[in-house]
């Protein structure tokens, strides 16, 4: 086996092999082409992301927009960036206030802003609208099963959360192709073999502007949506309009492909597990148990980066100081100090603290709307279909930090 490199084709097509060897072997790695830290048991991710003063990230996911620490980690982030790297220069860019990438106490305050439209009743009134969603995806799809062409990545596994997080901040319906190929644009920067392109690049650039005039417009003319409730001003505090724009764009790319890997992963993982299937068509108040385990078992991500503010030691190894460290959080869902048999799907098992959303501070914002998704998505296949079964070859995406599928070809039986 190679040494682990999260970009190495055999990692992305089978990480938890590479991850087991460096929890047992070097639980604090060092990937030398990279200059790259990696954090791989549970204790010592946990200890990382409750740590920000020490493992910053408003640099260590700085490097995702060509900022962060100088080296050959950030070289290779800005070679495969165009778009806004390019538009507003890599400086300026990593001095952006964005929520994901920022630290106390930029991020408090960003925070507290950004909490105002993820509050769990909030959530809770989407329920009826999701639901109504998922049944014509879901129909959608049982219509393609006829001829052969249904696919759980395109039909439901997409849209879903595209419309949902549309719907949400109050974007036209016709410009949900447009969100979608901005997000692949913007995400694909991620990906293993990706080159940067023009394309992507415009699309970006096409984002940013969509944004910036929404944004300006919603403004003058408050609507009972997202967008609105991020520009108001309560009187106390808030945020200007390019962090509104900015954090507009992280929901768009944060909640996307993340939901729809959380979906696909799902239904790989109880493809080859009729008693399961069977389980849950017996008992449907599974399905959330069944998301929990999906998100520890095969995290839709699989890691991110921070950065170091001052030498560190864990467990005898000093990471030094500004060095760019990789937070493997499926790699600690599979910790076998932390769970008992981790490499076994199960349900069932006693729910112990997973990090498919990550922990501490910057635990994601979008949680509970994923969860309520996949289980809706769930809920609305049981009821809908008697059966679905993989047909063909379902597709991996090629990516260093996201774990999914770009195809997913299906066949459904509906319910008589
Ligand atoms: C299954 C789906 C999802 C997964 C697996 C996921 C995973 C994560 C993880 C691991 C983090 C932590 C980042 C870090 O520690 O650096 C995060 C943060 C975040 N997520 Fe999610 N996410 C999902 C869906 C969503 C959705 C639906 C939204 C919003 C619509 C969203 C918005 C965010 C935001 C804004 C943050 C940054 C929070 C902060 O920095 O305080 N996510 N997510």
């Amino acid at each position: 086996m190679h040494t682990y490199d999260p970009f190495d084709p055999a990692v992305i097509n089978d990480p938890y092999p590479f991850y087991a060897r460096l929890r047992e072997e070097t639980p604090v790695a060092r990937v030398e082409r990279l200059d790259l830290w990696v954090l791989s048991r549970h204790a010592d991710v946990v200890a990382a992301l409750r740590d920000p003063a020490t493992f910053s990230s408003a640099s260590g996911m700085g490097l995702l927009l060509g900022g962060g620490p100088p080296g050959p980690m950030r070289d290779l982030m800005r070679s495969r960036q165009t778009g806004f790297g390019g538009m507003i220069g890599f400086d300026d860019l990593s001095s952006l206030r964005l929520l994901i990438a920022s630290d106390p106490p930029d991020h408090t305050r960003l925070r507290r802003l950004a909490n105002r439209g993820f509050t769990p009743r909030d959530i809770q009134q989407l329920e009826p609208r999701i639901r109504k969603i998922c049944e014509s995806m879901v129909d959608d799809l049982l219509v393609a099963s006829v001829d052969g062409s249904a696919d759980l990545v395109k039909h439901l596994a997409t849209p879903l959360p595209v419309v949902v997080i549309a719907e949400m901040l109050g974007i036209p319906s016709e410009r949900r192709n447009d969100f979608k190929r901005w997000s692949d644009a913007t995400v694909g920067a991620l990906s293993a073999s990706m080159q940067p392109s023009d394309d992507a690049a415009t699309a970006m650039a096409e984002m940013f502007m969509f944004f910036t005039e929404i944004v300006e417009e919603r403004r003058s003319n408050p609507r009972a949506d997202l967008i609105s409730r991020l520009v108001a001003n309560d009187g106390a505090e808030e945020l200007d309009a390019t962090e509104v724009v900015f954090l507009c764009i992280l929901l768009l790319i944060a909640g996307n492909e993340t939901t729809t890997n959380l979906i696909c992963n799902g239904a790989a993982a109880l493809f080859p597990r009729p008693h399961l299937c069977d389980r849950l068509r017996d008992d449907p108040s599974l399905a959330p148990c069944i998301v929990e385990e999906v998100l520890r078992y095969d995290a839709p991500v699989q890691g991110l980066f921070r950065s170091t503010t001052r030498a560190v030691e864990i467990g005898g190894t000093t990471i030094p100081a500004h060095a760019p460290v990789m937070v493997l959080f499926a790699s600690a869902n599979r910790d076998e100090r932390q769970f008992s048999a981790p490499d076994e799907f199960d349900p069932e098992r006693p729910r112990k603290e997973h990090l498919g959303f990550g922990a501490g501070i910057h635990l994601c914002l979008g949680a509970p709307l994923a969860r309520m998704e996949a289980r809706i998505a769930c809920e609305v296949l049981l009821e809908r279909t008697q059966r679905m079964r993989p047909v063909g070859t379902a597709k991996r995406i090629d990516s260093a930090l996201l774990r999914g599928f770009s195809t997913m070809p299906v066949a459904l039986e509906p319910v008589r």
